[in-house]
């Protein structure tokens, strides 16, 4: 039993131990092994803490994941692959994909970035970049395979930068994968706005594959508390980078990432934080609040927010941006977008597609038979709207 786990927020170990436990009940004569990020951040002790556990391996080791279950056959019941220093990235020609039409490649991992609140630089190690020449062959692989949509992965995939000797940067190799014939949609996330670079507005800008959407996780609204978080760009420096965006030849959907109560932030600069979204008005938010991580800088930081007055302004954002996106869904309300279809809701009888813009549209189409939709583009006309998505009608001839 490979349990994969995730240490980004809130108390992960506490989780992984308690559902450890569980499994244990479950699993009688199996073999348990411990991988992701909660793996790298507490090591070798997860085998004293869980003692029926075989495996510890955290992401950067996964290169050498095929030799470890070697060991594991051969009886070693203390395998570990904590080593975060490496040049390797993860390339591998079997991924195990459950959508037929959307694939992820992951083109960079690890970051190189010191945000003062982010564990991600201790348990993914440093930013290693694929070749250009490895993505390119993966993503036509997909494509021949009748993948049309790719996302490309880092945790910052601005600063990608193709080691062999073609040098390609981010933008370019966007505008590559883009050109591949049989892609119809590319997506990528994350951006970090101090490497969000103008060819990248270009790029997509000159290619309607690139989707009409950027996730741009902005953090705060402060200044000052960008700083305090080392984010590396001011308030002005990340508003300009919208207004390329707001400039550009097509409409971008906008989305980003919110920490409320970083330590040291005060109601004045949580108000920065509400001015900004007026500002930008954002299609979509991911809003938290600050989470203490082992071996960050915050950690040492004072002035802590008290938990009742995290949930307090997290509660307010919130209320904010979903007034914003009633607001803006409605202004769609008319319009005819293409869709890919992604499933279908059998009570409501309706399908469900996702816009370029990443938004969701339920919509009714035409009895056919019974045929699935699922994997092709309609165009679908929005009859209405909600703050998380909309509602329409099938405006294709099938
Ligand atoms: N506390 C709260 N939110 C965090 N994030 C990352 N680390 C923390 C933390 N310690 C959020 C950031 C990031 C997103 C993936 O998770 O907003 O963009
Ligand atoms: Fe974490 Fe992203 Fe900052 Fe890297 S850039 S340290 S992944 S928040």
């Amino acid at each position: 039993m490979l349990y994969n786990t995730c240490s980004i927020r809130d108390k992960a170990e506490q989780k992984v131990f308690n559902r450890l436990q569980n499994f244990k009940k479950a699993g009688k004569d199996k073999i348990f092994g411990v991988l992701g990020c909660v793996a790298q951040q507490e090591g070798e002790k997860i085998f004293d803490r869980a003692p029926h556990v075989s495996l510890v391996c955290g992401s950067a080791s996964y290169p050498k994941f095929g030799e470890m279950l070697v060991q594991l056959e051969a009886g070693n019941r203390h395998v570990t692959g904590l080593s975060i220093d490496t040049e390797e990235t993860f390339d591998t020609p079997f991924t195990r994909r459950d959508n037929p039409h959307r694939a992820y490649i992951t083109i960079i991992e690890g970051c190189d970035k010191s945000c003062a609140y982010c564990v991600v630089p201790f348990t993914r190690g440093p930013e290693r970049s694929r070749t250009s020449a490895s993505v390119m062959d993966e993503a036509r692989r997909l494509a021949a395979e009748g993948y049309s949509e790719i996302q490309l992965l880092g945790q910052n995939v601005n600063s990608y930068r193709d080691p062999s000797a073609a040098g390609w940067d981010f933008a370019t190799l966007l505008a590559r994968v883009a050109e591949i014939d049989g892609i119809r949609r590319v997506r990528y996330t994350t951006s970090h706005p101090r490497d969000f670079v103008k060819a990248i507005v270009d790029a997509m800008d000159a290619n309607p594959v690139l989707c009409d959407h950027v996730h741009l996780p902005v953090q705060s609204g402060s200044t000052k508390v960008l700083a305090a978080m080392d984010r590396l760009y001011t308030r002005d420096e990340y508003m300009r980078r919208i207004d390329w965006l707001k400039n550009a030849k097509r409409r971008y959907s906008l989305t980003t990432d919110i920490i409320v109560g970083f330590p040291g932030e005060t109601e004045d600069d949580f108000q920065k934080t509400l001015d900004l979204l007026d500002q930008v008005q954002y299609d979509s938010l991911f809003s938290f609040k600050y989470s203490p991580r082992p071996n960050t800088s915050a950690l040492q930081m004072e002035d802590r927010v008290a938990e009742e007055e995290k949930q307090r302004r997290l509660a307010i954002l919130q209320e904010k941006q979903r007034a914003i996106q009633i607001r803006r869904n409605a202004e769609l309300i008319g319009e005819i977008r293409e869709v890919l279809v992604e499933g279908r809701n059998h009570a409501l009888g309706q399908w469900i597609g996702r816009g370029s813009d990443h938004r969701t549209i339920n919509f009714t189409h035409p009895e056919n038979g019974g045929e699935s939709l699922v994997g092709r583009y309609l165009h679908v006309r929005v009859t209405r709207s909600g703050p998380n998505s909309l509602v329409g009608e099938s405006a294709s001839v099938v």
